[in-house]
């Protein structure tokens, strides 16, 4: 009979209760057991998604981190901000055996590694839409991970969300494009919603209107089902949409001549460097 795996989830909050949700849901596709253990300092996150996840797999919450030194796998669910505080208890109890999956923004393996002995890490970084097993989750592994770790790995995170496996040194990078992503849209949603409402657009009726339209436009570049192999690229639907002279055109020099593409650049960059920042504990 296959060993019951443990896996504990330290903060159970917006991505890590998403995240356990999904997982829980899908683990019966996968051969092995697994059993969950939860924590939050407040109880009240840990409760409510053992009582979401307990239809699906064994689930307890825990009082204190006592429990850790018996999991075969963490997820560090926490701020980033609190990984200083939070190490300093878990370095006692964490064997090193352990496998750690954390979502800390910013925060390297080589640092999880120094900060709680333990070289067996996985390093992800999801975004929202994981929520309803969308969206973006990249990895990256620790060298001393094994072979076998690291397929067990991959197929538990491909049971939450698309998943892409990309070299640590990139996340700086990635982190405000992906993790971050969705925020853009959702503020280009606000605008495009603002800017009707400004107009006497009844705001339900507004609000309607842009999310079915954005959630359209994300399904149709999303949607490469089509029998051509050429995945069609956002430039070539912004072309499908834009007749020369015409209305898109029109708004579209708009937002070219303030450089607003330029101006993406620039503020992704600022999110690389706040990424650079959160590292240096
Ligand atoms: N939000 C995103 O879009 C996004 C994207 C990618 C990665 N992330 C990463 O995901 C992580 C969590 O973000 P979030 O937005 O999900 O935060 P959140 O909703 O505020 O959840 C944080 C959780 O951490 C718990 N917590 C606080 N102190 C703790 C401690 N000492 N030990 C264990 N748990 C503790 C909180 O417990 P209480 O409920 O008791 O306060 C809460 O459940 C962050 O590290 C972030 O970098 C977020």
């Amino acid at each position: 009979m296959n060993k019951i795996k443990k896996i504990g989830v330290l903060g159970c909050g917006n991505m890590a209760g998403a995240m356990t949700f999904n997982l829980s849901k899908n683990l019966n596709k996968l051969g092995s057991t697994y059993q969950f253990h939860l924590y939050t300092p407040s109880k009240t996150k840990a409760l409510k998604l053992c009582n979401d996840i307990s239809k699906y797999v064994e689930t307890e919450v825990h009082d204190s981190i006592s429990f850790i030194s018996e999991m075969d796998i963490v997820f560090l669910g926490f701020k980033p901000q609190q990984f200083k505080e939070v190490s300093n208890n878990l370095k006692k109890l964490i064997n090193k055996k352990t496998i750690i999956y954390s979502i800390l923004a910013g925060i390297n393996i080589q640092t999880i590694t120094d900060h709680l002995s333990n070289e067996n890490i996985v390093r992800s970084m999801p975004n929202t839409p994981i929520k309803i097993g969308k969206g973006m989750n990249l990895l990256s592994f620790s060298s001393e991970l094994s072979k076998e770790n690291v397929s067990e790995l991959t197929k538990l995170s491909k049971l939450m969300s698309p998943v892409e496996i990309v070299v640590e040194s990139s996340l700086d990078l990635l982190t405000p494009v992906s993790g971050s992503g969705p925020a853009y849209l959702f503020y280009l949603g606000e605008s495009l919603v603002s800017y009707l409402v400004k107009n006497n657009i009844e705001k339900n009726i507004a609000e309607n209107i842009v999310k079915e339209t954005l959630a359209g436009a994300a399904s149709l570049w999303a949607d490469q089902t089509d029998t051509s192999q050429t995945k069609i690229s956002a430039t070539e639907l912004k072309n499908q949409v834009t007749s020369k002279g015409g209305i898109t055109q029109e708004v579209l020099n708009g937002f070219d001549h303030k450089n607003l593409s330029e101006l993406i650049h620039q503020s992704l960059d600022l999110g690389v460097t706040k990424s650079i920042e959160l590292g240096k504990l």
